[in-house]
């Protein structure tokens, strides 16, 4: 049996097709839906990511500006920042890059995201909405996720479901998700940690097994029941001699599950075009909440 690979860049465009619709009907109306991402301190990672935000997004004719703050900053001069941008009609979403270096009290700096400009779907405002059953702003890697079965027809209704990893960013809101009772829930989900004893015995019962640790290589072929779809959420840097000095790889030990796996997404060029994608999708619709709200400051 052949693994078949889920290619994220092919959802990602015909996901666009639709997004690019909403854009141009918007800038009829003379509205360019706008970004504002806020990057604290120099990870190499995080420019990396804002970098490509920034492609995406003036490709697609959105306005999209990136703020810089040292890690010297205080937390109060970047919260101050977000309370301005919350009001300013140029920005439709504010995005807040992760991780911030340790000094800084994410949620503190979270919770300061109008939740009408919360395109990562981060406030608790629009997390409670999204474990109620009643989403807002959706975290753009799970919904990325969701597109991606959706476009592959992989259904979760009854399906055993295993994910692992317990982050605010994928892991909570993907097992709320699935979970639910709607096209794309009705799964029986189970949610690994590090803390998880024996962690292959659950693994082994996966029909869907979703990865998101930030460790490279974690999952091999004998953690496995034959036949799974892998989503592999995991971007890890690996040093080596070429002349970038890295390359990257998945949670998962891609060549070893070729031909046990039913399919997985690849690494890079699975998940991570998503997520941005579903970043300019969330952006879209805060602008037209704008539209229908009108100015909230
Ligand atoms: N860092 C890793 N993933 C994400 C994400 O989806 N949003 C933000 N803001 N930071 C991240």
């Amino acid at each position: 049996m052949k693994t078949k690979i889920l290619d994220g860049n092919e959802v990602a465009k015909f996901l666009k097709k639709n997004i690019s619709e909403q854009i141009s009907s918007l800038k009829n109306k003379n509205l360019i839906p706008g970004l504002a991402a806020i990057l604290v301190g120099s990870n190499p990672a995080s420019r990396v990511y804002i970098k490509n935000k920034e492609k995406v997004f003036l490709k697609h004719n959105c306005f999209t500006k990136t703020f810089k703050f040292s890690e010297d900053s205080s937390e109060k001069e970047i919260i101050d920042f977000i309370e301005r941008l919350n009001s300013d009609d140029t920005y439709h979403g504010i995005l807040v890059q992760l991780p911030l270096p340790k000094k800084f009290n994410t949620k503190k700096i979270l919770h300061s995201v109008s939740p009408y400009k919360d395109v990562d779907g981060f406030h608790p405002l629009n997390s409670g909405l999204l474990i109620e059953g009643n989403p807002n702003f959706i975290p753009c890697t799970p919904k990325g996720i969701l597109e991606l079965l959706n476009y592959y027809n992989i259904k979760t209704t009854s399906k055993n479901i295993v994910i692992i990893g317990r982050s605010n960013i994928v892991g909570k809101p993907m097992f709320s998700l699935l979970s639910q009772n709607f096209e794309f829930g009705n799964a029986t989900v189970t949610l690994c940690h590090s803390k998880t004893k024996n962690i292959s015995s659950f693994t082994k019962k996966a029909d869907i097994l979703i990865v998101a640790v930030g460790v490279p290589n974690m999952v091999d072929a004998k953690m496995l029941k034959k036949d799974v779809d892998i989503i592999d959420v995991g971007i890890n840097r690996v040093n080596d001699n070429t002349k970038k000095g890295y390359h990257l790889v998945g949670d998962v030990n891609f060549n070893t599950v070729m031909g046990i796996a039913n399919s997985i997404t690849p690494v890079p060029g699975g998940v991570g075009p998503l997520t941005i994608t579903m970043l300019l999708h969330n952006t879209v619709k805060a602008c037209r909440l704008f539209c229908t709200r009108g100015s909230i400051g």
